[in-house]
């Protein structure tokens, strides 16, 4: 009953390699973005390397991925609510690579105008070892999240009546399988215009490397707003470290309220819940005739999606205090000024 990829294969393939490679990302993402918070100096080291070659070139395959799998999204959507517009299917898939190809090009060329100015201007780049070495923590989530859902798998299993050799895999029908199918077109929907206004934001009208930017303006929040001792929401990076940069945000009250809290909160519930849904389609796809393999996978998506959105509210709902960004600045001075 969910898109199956009836239409030629590559658009399918695209479809999914692309959610994979964006889900991979946003488990990435939350993560070290909650480092603002509960590790200064660890969000400092996780900037420097989002500014180095190799996460430059992974931004470009970032945004194209979230392109072409945002206007693909919305293709499964209208022909699921227009089946006389199958016949057009074909078509429609080679509009979707047009349209991306489009849309890229004015994102592609202020990213890589960005990315000239700052590689030409000397910068600071920490080495590829360092930007690997920083990595390995997620490998390290990964692999207990994996265990620890296999471990789950195994007592399902010997619970279960028949010792685990069945398993109630592709329950089209069911009600929570319903209620998914609905949730992944209702969420796609509400990503598009967050996910893009996110874009824009740390990617377009300013780059990746202007969050470490000194006495810079932060975007998002006007010119001249009275300063808020508790939360330094100027709109000024004065110290120029990207922990500033997320508490000037997170801090900055519009009417009494933190928008832009609200709208990462909504970002990261849609984009979390959707990704991990996703993930769970793909790798149930593939372990259907295995029931182990079926329910280790399924709780892995379950336990890594609950932990993220454990992690990313938790850090929403703290509070970067100035000391943090003391400590960010004397971490920023030790790894960006050579000491
Ligand atoms: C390389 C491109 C990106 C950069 C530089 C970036 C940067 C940031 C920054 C600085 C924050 C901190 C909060 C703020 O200032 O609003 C943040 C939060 C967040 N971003 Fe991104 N972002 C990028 C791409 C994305 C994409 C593609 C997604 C989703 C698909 C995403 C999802 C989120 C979420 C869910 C949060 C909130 C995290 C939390 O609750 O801890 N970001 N991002
Ligand atoms: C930008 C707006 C987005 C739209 C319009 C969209 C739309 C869709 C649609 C319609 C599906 C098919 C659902 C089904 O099979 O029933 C889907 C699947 C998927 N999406 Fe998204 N999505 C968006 C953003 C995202 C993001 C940000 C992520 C990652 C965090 C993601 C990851 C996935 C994955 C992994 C799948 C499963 C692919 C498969 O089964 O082959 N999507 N998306």
């Amino acid at each position: 009953m969910r898109y199956r990829g009836a239409i030629g294969q590559w658009s399918w393939v695209l479809h999914r390699l692309t959610g994979l490679g964006v889900v991979l990302f946003v488990f990435l993402h939350v993560i070290d973005t909650s480092w603002a918070v509960f590790d200064p100096e660890g969000y400092v080291e996780a900037i420097a390397a989002y500014q180095s070659p190799l996460f430059t070139i992974g931004e470009f395959g970032l945004v194209f991925a979230v392109i072409y799998h945002a206007l693909n999204g919305l293709r499964i959507i209208v022909m699921d609510f227009r089946p006389d517009l199958w016949k057009y299917q074909q078509q429609a898939a080679y509009y979707v690579l047009g349209g991306t190809v489009i849309v890229l090009m004015p994102f592609f060329f202020l990213m890589g105008q960005d990315a000239i100015a700052h590689y030409t201007s000397d910068p600071f780049v920490l080495p590829i070892t360092d930007v690997l070495a920083a990595q390995l923590p997620f490998l390290g989530y990964f692999v207990v999240g994996a265990i620890a859902a296999l471990i789950v798998a195994s007592l399902q299993s010997s619970l279960s009546d028949n010792g685990g050799g069945t398993v109630q895999v592709g329950k089209a029908g069911s009600s929570s399988e319903k209620f998914w199918w609905s949730f992944m077109r209702i969420s796609g929907i509400l990503i598009v215009p967050l996910v893009f206004g996110h874009l824009a934001m740390m990617h377009v009208l300013q780059g990746v490397f202007e969050l470490t930017a000194a006495n810079h303006q932060i975007i998002g929040i006007p010119q001249g707003v009275p300063v808020d001792v508790v939360t330094l929401a100027n709109g000024i990076n004065e110290s120029g470290t990207s922990v500033e940069f997320v508490a000037e945000r997170w801090g900055f009250l519009w009417n009494g309220i933190a928008i832009w809290k609200v709208y990462d909160i909504a970002l990261l519930a849609l984009v979390v819940m959707h990704g991990f849904n996703g993930l769970r389609y793909v790798l149930t796809d593939y372990t259907s005739d295995n029931p182990l393999l079926y329910r280790t996978v399924t709780n892995l998506c379950l336990v890594g999606g609950v932990a993220l959105l454990l992690v990313g509210a938790l850090a929403l709902l703290g509070t970067i205090e100035p000391d943090a960004i003391e400590m960010a600045a004397e971490a920023t001075m030790k790894l960006y000024g050579g000491g």
